[in-house]
């Protein structure tokens, strides 16, 4: 099923498109359909949620269409690049430079502070298009967390944490965000932080953003809903987006 084009009105450009991707997975002895060809687009700078129970493929989904996986079968095409095809040094540089990973447990070093962390992958990029210190503040500044820089993840709350990470996330620009459940950790509240966040991202910064979540508040503020069930597309619910 491919995500229905009535949402593309104005032919907004694809930057992620799965072609008949398939997973299956061993387990003793058997084969998990984690994967069952699924089609989708993504459109640039758009928000979208993958929903669906617990099992159902989401997390498996994700790390295809992020390059973290390699498929069974299919394609995942980004930015027009079949990233199945890629040598593992050209996937690892195509998955640095166009995508940001954010996870449930926010995965901080726990040595660094809230700066240093976000500074970390700007001073490991190939090529340097930012002032490490100057970005790493700009972003966390952006993210609510300009009286934070200097605290260490151990003295920040976890919607805090997350935060951190999604700047991180977004240090080095990439046009693509995944998500696999970045509230799943939090309570309600922060929870909301966290998505106000992702949508101030999506509104400044021109960032698509792509969320699994179980979470169907999360997901109703998403503009396009993909639901997973048993490894299977079954059906994309549109919001009634108006645009701004
Ligand atoms: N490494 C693995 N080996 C075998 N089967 C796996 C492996 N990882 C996941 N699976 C199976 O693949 C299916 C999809 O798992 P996946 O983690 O993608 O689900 P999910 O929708 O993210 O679930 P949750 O909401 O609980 O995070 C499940 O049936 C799971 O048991
Ligand atoms: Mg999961």
């Amino acid at each position: 099923m491919i995500a229905d084009s009535k949402t593309n009105g104005s032919a907004r450009p694809v930057v992620l498109r799965t072609h008949n991707l398939v997973k299956d997975l061993p387990l003793s002895g058997e084969v998990v359909h984690a994967v069952r060809s699924v089609n989708l687009e993504i459109y640039r700078g758009e928000r979208v949620a993958v929903i669906g129970p617990s099992g159902s493929g989401k997390s498996t989904l994700l790390g295809l269409m992020g390059g973290l996986d390699a498929p069974t079968s299919g394609t995942v095409e980004i930015d027009g690049v079949d990233i199945t095809r890629l040598s593992e040094a050209r996937l690892t540089e195509i998955r640095n430079e166009k995508i940001g990973f954010v996870f449930q447990f926010f995965n901080l070093v726990p040595t660094l502070t809230a700066l240093e962390n976000v500074m970390l992958p700007l001073e490991f990029a190939r090529r340097q298009q930012f002032n490490p210190r100057q970005r790493a503040r700009e972003l966390l500044d952006l993210l609510g967390l300009k009286d934070r820089l200097n605290h260490r993840p151990s003295q920040l709350s976890g919607g805090q944490q997350q935060r951190v990470a999604i700047a991180r996330a977004l240090a080095n620009n990439p046009p693509l965000l995944m998500a696999d459940e970045p509230t799943g950790n939090l309570d309600t509240e922060s929870g909301k932080m966290v998505l106000m966040a992702l949508e101030k991202v999506q509104a400044e910064m021109g960032t698509t953003v792509i969320v699994v979540t179980h979470d169907p508040q999360i997901a109703s503020q998403m503009e396009r809903i993909f639901r997973i069930v048993d490894g299977q597309l079954v059906n994309e619910i549109t919001e009634a987006v108006t645009s701004a």
